[in-house]
């Protein structure tokens, strides 16, 4: 039976917690000196921005990437370019034993990590029908254990600090049936992440926020390819894929203190893709 008014009125113990003690300026909330940022899929595309709006905001960053070296050179530059500490650190996210090893590193190099941002992905395009099993394993081993492990090891690091963030780039194809190509697999490995994200929001209540981005079309590697660039611009409202210097703001946003009541969020940012 459901809760009555008279239940519900009960007071319960150490209810409400406290508001944070975070700072009330904004600028200063949006800050990230000091903190340590793990992000995967690093060397370029959505991965590289975050890299980017993080170390300009003055934190600290652990650039995770698979096979793009590229990773390495931008961790110096930008190191030197913002004043910060940066680390590039080789991963495979679909090797469990390869992410656990990895955060482990990243905390002995920098003692902690206050946000994990798993981002990496990909996408074998294909109806189901045309697409072979060991395609859909990879895309699934990528998009779907990829994020678990990393949740899991972020997990349990961020349970022994008391304190964490995981945020998790998902698709608007965790949203909608993509069109003209048909991409059953990659499309729900992506809602699956994005209902994980949401179900881990309340596991870590105690000690961690965890939000999703789902992005529409960005100009990336895996940004609309030829088959779909027409009917990405007509689906757009603003007529064009993002560019990723469209996507900093939102990630700096909730890696920061600015979002500290944010948590269990999908926010989509997608020119406006999903709405019809
Ligand atoms: N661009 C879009 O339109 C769009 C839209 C919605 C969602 N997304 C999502 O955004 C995320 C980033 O994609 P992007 O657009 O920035 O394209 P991208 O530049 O191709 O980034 C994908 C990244 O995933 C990494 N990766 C792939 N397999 C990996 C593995 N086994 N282990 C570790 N890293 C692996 C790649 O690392 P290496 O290059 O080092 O191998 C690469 O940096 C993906 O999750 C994608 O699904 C993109």
């Amino acid at each position: 039976m459901s809760m009555t008014i008279q239940d519900a009125g009960q007071v319960r113990e150490g209810f409400p917690r406290p508001f944070t003690n975070t700072a009330t300026n904004v600028f200063e909330q949006l800050s990230m000196t000091g903190k340590v940022v793990a992000i995967t899929g690093a060397a370029d595309g959505i991965g590289l921005a975050v890299v980017e709006a993080i170390s300009e905001a003055g934190g600290n960053v652990a650039l995770l990437y698979n096979s793009n070296k590229a990773a390495i050179e931008r961790s110096q530059e930008l190191a030197k370019k913002h004043n910060v500490k940066t680390q590039a650190y080789q991963v495979d996210v679909s090797e469990s034993v390869q992410v656990e090893e990895t955060v482990k590193k990243v905390v002995q190099d920098f003692g902690r990590i206050d946000v994990f941002v798993a981002n990496a992905g990909m996408a074998i395009s294909k109806p189901i029908l045309e697409q072979t099993l060991p395609e859909y394993e990879q895309q699934m081993s990528v998009n779907v254990n990829g994020i678990v492990y990393c949740a899991k090891y972020a997990g349990e690091l961020f349970k022994r600090q008391g304190f964490g963030n995981l945020i998790i780039t998902s698709s608007i194809s965790g949203h909608i049936v993509n069109v003209p190509v048909d991409q059953p697999v990659y499309n729900g490995s992506k809602a699956y992440v994005t209902h994980f994200g949401k179900s881990l929001a309340r596991e870590w209540r105690e000690f961690a926020r965890v939000n999703i981005v789902s992005p529409g079309f960005f100009d990336t590697k895996m940004g609309a390819s030829p088959l779909c660039i027409n009917e990405a611009y007509r689906m757009s409202p603003m007529g064009r894929q993002g560019h990723v210097k469209e996507i900093k703001g939102l990630y700096l946003y909730l890696s920061s203190d600015a979002s500290s009541y944010m948590t269990g969020s999908d926010v989509l940012i997608d020119g406006g893709y999903v709405l019809p």
